[in-house]
């Protein structure tokens, strides 16, 4: 039993009946919040993440001003590959920069697989003061991004309209792609499990990057390694997989031990209702573009959204991460839409 207050979204995540769906932003402490930009100016990217009291202020920077029934830990993905002894650095006007990209077998005999309990030690602690500046009013979700998504990072060297690199390492050099996949993996599921021990409520995997692959490809890349995370955290904690773009995968995504499945705006409520076969959980799919829309076609929308997906097994999110120039008014609006909502 949970003692969490306001218990909504674990509640949805178990497929139990509520009163209304809980919602929550991706992305939601970042740079459309003004507070957020003043402590972005004062110390940079990595430093936020590392220091306790800068990423759990962040974290409830959204929570105070709009009153999500979810906060979500302010931190990266990338944080991962950083302990596995692969530089990362956040450039401004690039993002994400890896100065030293993994392209061959001997790059990735230099990639370890870290104690987490020393090298991510940092985000444990932000966990422990975040908890206790929520009080328990809200859960608190961890998250770690997708082993091909990390690839795609470590391969690439950086952001990319294809990730051209990071495939054509794993069609060229399956076996070192897959050495490096499972070492991302092993520590992926040792993060997450010291996170459920530090004290986050639900875990989400972000595979922003699954849809690049092909059905077949997703399955060998992707899919393998992120079932391997759900069945080793299911007894601890729920997981919700979001894969961007990989709706085609959807059928077979709701046949593993997931407690909930992130979907983009590339499919219908409907149709992801239909390929799930309604016996799980589904977390989206607001196209976040769509959050400069007037706040009145905004509520109007979510509604929508809501009726279409049904109010149970359901967690209203965007179907991606927040924009920076979304106005304070339009998110607010996203946010009391579903506070609002009567069935
Ligand atoms: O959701 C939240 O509010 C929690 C914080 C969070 C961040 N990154 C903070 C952040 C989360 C969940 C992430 C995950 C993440 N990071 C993903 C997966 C989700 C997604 O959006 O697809 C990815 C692909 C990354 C890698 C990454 N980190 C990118 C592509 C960028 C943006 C670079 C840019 O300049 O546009 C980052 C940096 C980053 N991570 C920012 C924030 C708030 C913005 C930069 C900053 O604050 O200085």
């Amino acid at each position: 039993m949970s003692n969490i207050k306001n218990d909504l979204f674990l509640r949805a995540l178990k497929g139990e009946t509520v009163e209304r769906p809980p919602v929550w932003m991706m992305r939601q402490a970042g740079r459309y919040l003004p507070e957020f930009i003043a402590i972005r100016d004062k110390y940079d990217f990595f430093t936020r993440c590392r220091t306790p009291e800068l990423a759990s202020e962040i974290t409830v920077q959204p929570i105070r001003r709009f009153g999500m029934d979810a906060a979500i830990l302010f931190s990266d993905i990338l944080v991962i590959p950083q302990a596995m002894n692969i530089e990362v650095e956040m450039k401004e006007g690039v993002g994400p920069w890896l100065p030293n990209p993994i392209r061959s077998q001997k790059d990735v005999d230099t990639v370890v697989v870290p104690d987490v309990t020393i090298e991510l030690k940092y985000v444990m602690d932000a966990i422990k003061v975040t908890k206790q500046m929520l009080n328990d009013d809200i859960p608190l979700i961890g998250f770690a991004g997708s082993p091909w998504t990390i690839l795609c990072y470590c391969v690439q060297g950086q952001g990319s309209k294809n990730f051209d690199k990071a495939k054509e390492f794993c069609f060229t050099q399956p076996i070192a792609a897959h050495t490096l996949l499972q070492k991302i993996t092993d520590t992926t599921i040792a993060y997450l499990k010291e996170k459920v021990k530090a004290g986050v409520n639900a875990v989400q995997v972000f595979d922003s990057w699954g849809g690049m692959l092909s059905p077949a490809d997703y399955q060998e890349f992707s899919w393998k390694y992120i079932n391997q995370i759900i069945e080793a955290l299911k007894d601890d904690a729920p997981v919700i997989a979001f894969g961007k773009g990989c709706w085609f995968a959807l059928e077979e995504m709701a046949n593993s031990n997931a407690a909930a499945l992130g979907v983009d705006w590339t499919v219908s409520p409907q149709v992801a209702r239909k390929l799930t076969g309604n016996k799980i959980t589904l977390q989206g799919n607001f196209d976040p573009v769509r959050l400069l829309s007037p706040p009145k076609v905004i509520k109007t929308m979510v509604h929508q959204m809501i009726n279409d997906f049904g109010k149970d097994k359901y967690v209203v999110n965007l179907g991606h991460g927040i924009l920076p120039h979304v106005p304070l008014e339009n998110a607010k609006a996203f946010i009391d839409a579903v506070k609002e909502y009567k069935s």
